[in-house]
Order: structure tokens, then C-alpha cells, then sequence
């Protein structure tokens, strides 16, 4: 896979992910953004300077602190319909707004809208939840979308794939292909690659 090629390296570069929190994740035994991912997180969040953030699909919250740690003044609102994963996230994080509901059912019913939308939760919901997000982006907003590349599997033949992946393989190849056409875009191969994308003005 051509993401394998390239990630020891960028993972390398990693030096300072906050190992605490991927020690969490570890003994959590849950899925978390990858180090790089998570100092990516912070460096945008610090430089974008967002007011409002929504997370979609925030785990045990690894990647809610490290975008807390790049705008500490930012309001965030993270959610997960995992209840055990959220009060965990809960009880580490503080000046979060956690919120335990499905994705797509809270932004049809919110009016909010965001400067930063980080998207982690079901991959092959991610055409969904672009159409709902856009709705909810502020102008000259950004979401970012954790896993497009899901581990290089995109890249590769479909008999390479494993079963298990084939069908989400197939939706993101999909939606990089109309987000390609449709959006003012950028995918970065960290973690299991990383899709930004411009909410136009
Ligand atoms: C990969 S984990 C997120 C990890 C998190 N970004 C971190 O770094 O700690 C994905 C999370 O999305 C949640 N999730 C998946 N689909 C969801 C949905 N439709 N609504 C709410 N949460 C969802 C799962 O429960 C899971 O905790």
C-alpha cells in the first residue's frame, strides 16, 4: 500500500504527539487519530484560530484535546452515541461540550454553525455527513475528514482489499473522486490520510 511507504517516516516526525493521551487509547483499547494526525489537529486549530468546532465521532476524545491544545478558547462540541467512550472523554476533558447522539440526527436538528467541523466517526456515512456539514460550515470554514485513504486501501486492486474493507473502499473511492470535482480540496497522507475541505465563501 503506497500510504505504507511514506508513514514510518511521517510517523517519525511525530515527536510531539502527547503520549498520554495515545496511552489512553491503548489501555481504552479504542480507536484514536493517529500521533501525526493529532499534532496535525493541533498545528491547524492553532493556526486557523476557530471560534466553534464540531466533532463528529470523538472517541475517548484524543483528537478533541489535541484541538483543544491548538485553540484552548475555541467552543467545542464533540459527539459519539458510544456512552462509555464519551463519559471517558468526559472526565478527561474539561471545557468541552460532549454530547452523546448519532452524527447525522443532531446536525439535522442544530442550527449552529461551525469554523471547524473534524469528522471521525462511521467511514462509510462520510458522503452524508459532508451534505449535512457543508450546511452547518461557517463561510470559509474547513472540514476535515480522519481515514480517506483507510490504511492506502484505496490505492490498492480490489483483491487486495480485504473483505471486511471492500465496501467502505469502495465509498471513499467515491466520494475522493466527487470531492475532487466539487470542492476546493487537499488530502494529506498522515495517519490513514487526512481530506480537507474549504467551505467557500
Ligand atoms: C475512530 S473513533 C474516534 C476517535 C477519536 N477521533 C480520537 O482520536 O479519540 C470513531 C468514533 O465514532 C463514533 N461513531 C461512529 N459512527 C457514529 C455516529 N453515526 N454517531 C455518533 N458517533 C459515531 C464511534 O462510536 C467511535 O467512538
Amino acid at each position: 500500500m503506497k500510504t505504507d511507504i511514506l508513514n514510518p517516516f511521517v510517523k517519525g516526525l511525530a515527536d510531539g504527539a502527547d503520549e498520554a493521551l495515545h496511552a489512553d487509547a491503548k489501555l481504552m483499547k479504542t480507536p484514536s487519530v493517529e500521533p501525526d494526525v493529532g499534532m496535525f489537529l493541533e498545528f491547524l486549530t492553532y493556526t486557523l484560530k476557530p471560534e466553534k468546532i464540531l466533532e463528529l465521532g470523538c472517541g475517548i476524545g484524543v483528537s478533541t484535546r489535541y484541538m483543544q491544545k491548538g485553540a484552548p478558547y475555541a467552543h467545542i462540541t464533540a459527539l459519539d452515541y458510544n456512552k462509555s467512550r464519551l463519559d471517558y472523554a468526559h472526565q478527561n476533558c474539561t471545557g468541552i461540550d460532549f454530547v452523546f447522539a448519532d452524527v447525522i440526527d443532531f446536525m439535522k436538528r442544530q442550527s449552529e454553525k461551525y469554523d471547524m467541523i473534524f469528522v471521525d466517526s462511521m467511514k462509510k456515512q462520510y458522503p452524508m455527513i459532508l451534505y449535512y456539514a457543508l450546511k452547518k460550515l461557517k463561510p470559509g470554514g474547513v472540514i476535515v475528514f480522519d481515514d480517506i485513504l483507510m490504511y492506502g486501501h484505496v490505492f490498492s486492486q480490489d483483491c487486495e482489499v480485504p473483505d471486511k474493507y471492500i465496501e467502505v473502499v469502495r465509498t471513499l473511492r467515491n466520494f475522493i473522486a466527487r470531492v475532487k470535482v466539487e470542492h476546493r480540496h487537499c488530502i494529506l497522507p498522515i495517519g490513514s490520510g487526512v481530506l480537507l475541505i474549504y467551505g467557500e465563501k
